[in-house]
């Protein structure tokens, strides 16, 4: 109970006086709290809460070691060079950085929307992927919601989840890495107002099918909201690979997320759009920040979406190298997925996972170890064959 009291000048450690008002919370001023993560909180008043926030853990840079290039393959990036007009584009957009950027990000909006065929109220411009997924757990979620997710997923789901004080419902993913269709119908409840889906799903890189979809969108109420993550999509090669706009033809309670930092290689730059029904895209747009996309991200994005031919048939290529780097390591005996984005996914005892990837730092290359496996990013040829290498040594180590 927050009882009122009279208003008090106290000295804060800057030694400037501030007014606050002391009740009977006041206690919790002096408490010094370390959460699991090291972090102190409410000192400062802060949410309780933000104690229990799983932490974002981002790729690990590549270790130095004597002789050999270091390669990150931690962070599903892409590593080929940007397009020539893409290059030009940012270094001309940079050229102006005192004025703010078109808040409506009007003539990429205007693209996209022509691209894919929908309407221009359609689509939200964010700060990646990142953002409009921030932003559909901001419209939705609150304190007595819930949100469905699959697990093992993007790291981020569980994170902007525990942000907005919402029921964190995690479906563990089949043995084989895809989504347990039923048991995410079964954490639904009238409490749910999302759920995430993940296709290809990060990091055990397998999709979801057209007729996983189609059935699972029948069980789901109208009204709640599902997303479709779709950060990897243009990597799929699967032909069961659903394919997000024809399903968001079909269900207008769908939401696709989707990003320029994967198949475009634009993710140093930050912007990724969603698509939605017009009433759900408002509301996105009321709790985005404004000015988010920069003005460099905005005619990156334009250049690169003007050259959509050339970025899939890099996609495609860089499949070819995954689905043969995965082959490779299967013959050397390691258990890995039919991964449809830019990255393998090696299911691996944890202790192995760890050993894995140290063996792979070892040879200056950063892989991902994560709960039950290693994620490796596809990169250039020289990188992977030392990873080739490893595994070799590694499945020997592990018969021996
Ligand atoms: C599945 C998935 N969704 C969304 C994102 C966010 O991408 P961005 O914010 O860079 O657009 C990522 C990034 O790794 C991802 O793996």
């Amino acid at each position: 109970m927050r009882a009122t009291s009279q208003p008090v000048i106290v000295r804060s450690h800057t030694h400037f006086p501030t007014i606050r008002t002391f009740s009977a919370w006041t206690p919790c001023v002096a408490r010094h709290r370390m959460c699991k993560y090291g972090h102190m909180s409410n000192r400062f008043l802060l949410r309780d809460a933000l104690a229990e926030f799983p932490p974002y853990v981002p790729g690990k840079p590549p270790a130095s070691a004597p002789g050999l290039k270091p390669y990150k393959l931690s962070s599903n990036e892409n590593h080929l060079a940007p397009l020539p007009g893409v290059a030009d584009a940012i270094a001309d957009a940079g050229r102006v950085p005192a004025n703010y950027p078109d808040p409506k990000s009007t003539k990429l909006v205007a693209d996209i929307a022509a691209h894919l065929d929908v309407d221009e109220a359609e689509i939200v411009p964010g700060a990646g992927a990142s953002e409009i997924l921030s932003a559909l757990t901001n419209i939705t979620l609150e304190a007595g919601t819930s949100v469905v997710y699959p697990w093992p997923s993007f790291e981020m789901y569980p994170i902007l989840a525990s942000a907005r004080g919402a029921e964190k419902r995690p479906v563990p993913l089949l043995e084989d890495g895809r989504h347990d269709f039923p048991g995410l119908v079964a954490a639904i409840d009238d409490t749910t107002r999302l759920i995430l889906l993940c296709s290809p799903n990060n990091p055990t890189g397998l999709s979801i099918s057209t007729a996983e979809l189609d059935g699972f969108m029948a069980e789901v109420p109208a009204e709640v909201i599902v997303v479709l993550d779709e950060a990897y999509f243009e990597f799929a090669t699967d032909a069961e690979v659903v394919d997000g706009m024809a399903a968001y033809r079909k269900f207008p309670n769908l939401v696709l997320a989707r990003t320029f930092s994967k198949a475009h290689g634009l993710a140093g730059l930050r912007v990724g759009f969603g698509v939605a029904d017009p009433t759900i895209a408002t509301a996105l747009r009321q709790v985005i920040a404004p000015f988010s996309v920069t003005s460099t991200a905005q005619v990156a994005a334009v250049e690169s979406l003007s050259r959509n031919d050339e970025v899939l048939v890099r996609a495609k290529d860089v499949a070819a190298t995954r689905d043969q780097f995965a082959q490779d390591l299967r013959n050397a005996g390691l258990t890995v997925t039919d991964s449809q984005g830019n990255y393998v996914w090696v299911s691996l005892p944890d202790d192995d996972a760890q050993d894995f990837e140290a063996a792979c730092a070892a040879q200056a290359v950063a892989v991902r170890k994560l709960s039950g496996g290693v994620r490796i990013s596809i990169g250039p040829d020289e990188a992977l064959d030392r990873v080739r290498e490893v595994a070799t040594k590694f499945a020997a180590s592990r018969t021996a």
